[in-house]
């Protein structure tokens, strides 16, 4: 028995080892962190209701798994608070035990952040949604840090005011993990990112410390801006449990062109045209190659809106608040384009419906490659004149092996590189295909290895392709003093060596 016992160990160890989620194999566990007992949870029942507390493995499955089925973590416990201050004492006990803790919100997050990677306690936000705040006249909403993006829209709408930030995920991701992973999107290019757009954070530091920066102010040079450091890092340093955010008046005009395009240089032209032509009514310059585009019509139902395949796609929507105005602009500008023969073929939707069709193109990739298999998924910002090689190279190298495709928010610099094979799991063979070759070039040519969706679990250990070692050194010093036991969201966003 016993010995059959040491071999189960042995299996899963090995097995564990086996495991990869880029060329690395993934990280094993810190032996000295806590294991949950009874005790533990006897405690939990002391801060939240037994509700807020999930034992049941069935329960807590879809909690240990990412929104992609790649990475799965092995947790028996999910917490789900609705007060600040639960989150402070759960927070403050995890620290004195020393017990792991993953914060979650949607889950729909790219590379492994959100789940846990062993047996961390998983901390739901989903309780935590309620908007709290807006004032109609500076457009400032507060709200806790669980409220799903799209609700936040949904709220917004009547009032005539939008979220400056959209993504295919607005369904389930959580204006908390939008604000840890400072997530990019298809609004970026007009509203700017989340570093200015979020006013505010409120934060439970590793200890439990309650941290209130939720200022609602547009302008405060008092020292440090605090709230950054929980923009973009991933649950490392602490748990936002509130978000103040500026948002702009809700377009009333809005247009929505998809072009075809002979080659990458015609992309790289009607991008340049159509910054300087559309200027603030430009609000999405979106891009995809022929292969997205067949992978779609694939998998959604949808009908192709073009007679013929052209190579290279652009979505680009005009938003403003004068129909005629913006109409006028926008016409100049495709008569410009197409007298320069920049595009070979194109189609414009005006009316919601057809607006939502020509999105539906863009923003069902991502699932449509999930249907696909095992998806390789490289988030890049590169300078636009490397922008697409990187992409046939790869088709090169992979040649009938796997389905390469790229797609993403040109407007932004930011190409979103996906290989995909039919048959999961993941391969170490393809990993070691394309690892360490797209960081290398990525570096090579001053990109981002992570554009807008983080380092998570996927490349702690290839973070130095594009940070330099003190600013790696300063991170870790930084993570050091704010969470020194490490309990939150470890083997994440840090290189261990
Ligand atoms: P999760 O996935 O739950 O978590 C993400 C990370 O944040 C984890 O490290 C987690 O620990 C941490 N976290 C979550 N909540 C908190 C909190 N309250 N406090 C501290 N840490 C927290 N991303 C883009 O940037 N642009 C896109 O265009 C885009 N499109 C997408 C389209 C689809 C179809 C999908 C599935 C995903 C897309 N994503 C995109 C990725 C993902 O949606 C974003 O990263 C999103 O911001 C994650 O939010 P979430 O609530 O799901 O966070
Ligand atoms: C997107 O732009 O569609 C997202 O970032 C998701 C993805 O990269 O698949
Ligand atoms: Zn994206």
């Amino acid at each position: 028995m016993i010995r059959n016992g040491l071999n189960k160990c042995l299996q899963n160890k090995l097995f564990n080892n086996k495991l990869f989620y880029s060329s690395q194999a993934k990280p094993s566990r810190d032996s000295s962190y806590a294991i949950i007992n009874n005790d533990d949870i006897e405690h939990f029942k002391t801060i939240l209701d037994t509700h807020s507390i999930l034992t049941d493995p069935s329960d807590i499955d879809g909690f240990n798994q990412d929104w992609m089925r790649k990475y799965k973590g092995n947790s028996n416990l999910v917490l789900k608070p609705k007060t600040t201050d639960q989150v402070s004492k759960i927070l403050k006990y995890c620290n004195d035990k020393k017990i792991a803790v993953v914060p979650q919100g949607g889950n729909t997050g790219m590379v492994g952040g959100s789940v846990p990677v062993h047996d961390e306690i998983i901390l739901s936000l989903s309780n935590m949604n309620k908007i709290e705040k807006f004032d109609p006249v500076t457009g400032v909403v507060v709200c806790q840090a669980g409220t799903v993006l799209e609700t936040i829209e949904n709220y917004l709408t009547p009032m005539g005011y939008t979220v400056p930030l959209d993504l295919g995920a607005k369904g389930s991701c959580q204006i908390g993990g939008n604000v840890s992973t400072n997530a990019g999107g298809i609004r970026l290019l007009r509203y700017g990112s989340l570093h200015g757009n979020v006013l505010g954070v409120e934060a439970v530091l590793a200890d439990g410390t309650i941290l209130d920066c939720l200022s609602t102010l547009r302008k405060d040079n008092t020292g440090y801006d605090l709230k950054q450091l929980f923009i973009g890092s991933e649950g490392t340093l602490g748990i936002v449990t509130k978000v103040s955010m500026i948002t702009p008046p809700k377009p009333t005009s809005v247009n929505v062109g998809l072009f075809a395009c002979q080659d990458f240089n015609q992309v790289k032209t009607v991008l340049s045209r159509a910054k300087s032509q559309l200027g603030d009514i430009l609000s999405a310059f979106e891009f995809m190659d022929r292969p997205c585009i067949d992978l779609v019509l694939k998998h959604q139902q949808v009908q192709d809106p073009f007679q013929e395949k052209s190579p290279f796609y652009i979505l680009l929507e005009t938003s403003g608040f004068n129909e005629t105005h913006d109409s006028e602009k926008l016409n100049n500008f495709l008569e410009s384009i197409m007298a320069e023969n920049l595009i070979i073929d194109g189609s414009l939707a005006t009316d919601s419906k057809n607006i939502s069709a020509f999105w539906k193109f863009r923003e069902s990739i991502t699932e449509s490659l999930g249907k696909e298999g095992a998806v390789y998924k490289y988030d890049l910002s590169l300078p636009i004149e490397q922008f697409y090689s990187i992409v046939e190279l790869m088709r090169a190298k992979f040649d009938d092996k796997a389905n390469v495709v790229g797609f993403g928010h040109v407007g932004d610099g930011n190409l979103h590189l996906n290989i995909s094979t039919p048959k999961k799991p993941y391969s170490k063979e393809i990993f070691d295909m394309i690892e360490p070759f797209v960081y290398e070039y990525t570096s090579e040519h001053r990109g981002s290895i992570s554009a807008e969706h983080g380092v998570g679990l996927m490349k702690p250990d290839f973070l130095h392709y594009s940070k330099s070692n003190n600013s790696i050194n300063l991170m870790k010093s930084i993570k050091n003093t704010m969470d020194p036991n490490n309990i939150l969201n470890p083997y994440k966003v840090l290189p261990t060596k």
